[in-house]
């Protein structure tokens, strides 16, 4: 899958936090927060796995997580990252290539969704949505357009910076919310963050 990120593992979290300062960060805390006590967790595309950081701050135990990620350089930096006490699986693989028990809790997919064109989208969608239980919750953030000249512009800059650099297949934004809609998962609470340029979501499977 032409999403892997690899090439931009040891600048990819300083870029992010020059153009976007805490947006991406706070966008990712939000969607924690609704992460139960002792849950079975599937985080996929979790880039240099400040994410495992962030949640061993709110859980420094319990949690039984699968950390998917493609790229073996932000694998790499994954590895190293304070979990507390939680129970870490990391798989440096391509989510769809990956043969799990269907029973996980929550999935986490921070700005994974919006790297793929509509045909892989449905893939990786479906891929992860047969590892949920029933009434699952799938954590999501990706960037969205709300009418502002000026998303347009950053969000074909990214596309560009990221196909030159990453081979990153995208160039434009799939239809994220088709995908969950047509799969009958339900928004139990959302927030736009960064003028709406970003869309944290809580569904319900
Ligand atoms: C835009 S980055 C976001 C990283 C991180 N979530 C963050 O917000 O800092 C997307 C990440 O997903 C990974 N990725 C892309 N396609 C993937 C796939 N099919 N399976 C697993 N990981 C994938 C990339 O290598 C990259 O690290």
């Amino acid at each position: 899958m032409a999403a892997n990120y690899n090439n931009s593992a040891w600048f990819y979290d300083s870029l992010a936090r020059l153009v976007y300062g805490k947006a991406l960060i706070n966008a990712q805390v939000y969607l924690l927060k609704h992460i139960p006590k002792n849950a079975k967790v599937l985080i996929v595309g979790g880039g240099t796995g400040w994410i495992l950081e962030e949640l061993t701050r709110i859980h420094p135990s319990g949690l039984q997580i699968t950390y998917v990620e493609i790229a073996p350089n932000m694998m790499a930096l994954s590895r190293k990252r304070n979990i507390g006490s939680n129970q870490v699986t990391f798989v440096n693989d391509d989510i769809e290539n990956i043969d799990l028990p269907a029973d996980f809790d929550i999935a986490l997919t921070p700005f994974l969704l919006d790297n793929f064109t509509d045909e892989n989208l449905i893939k990786v969608f479906n891929s992860i949505t047969v590892l949920l239980k029933p009434h699952a919750l799938w954590l999501n953030a990706s960037f969205q357009l709300t009418g502002k000249w000026w998303q347009r512009v950053l969000l074909k800059s990214m596309f560009i910076f990221f196909k030159v650099t990453c081979g990153i297949e995208a160039s434009k934004l799939p239809g994220i919310d088709k995908c969950f809609e047509e799969k009958h998962f339900k928004v139990v609470e959302q927030q736009n963050f960064f003028e709406e340029f970003i869309g944290a979501r809580i569904y319900r499977k």
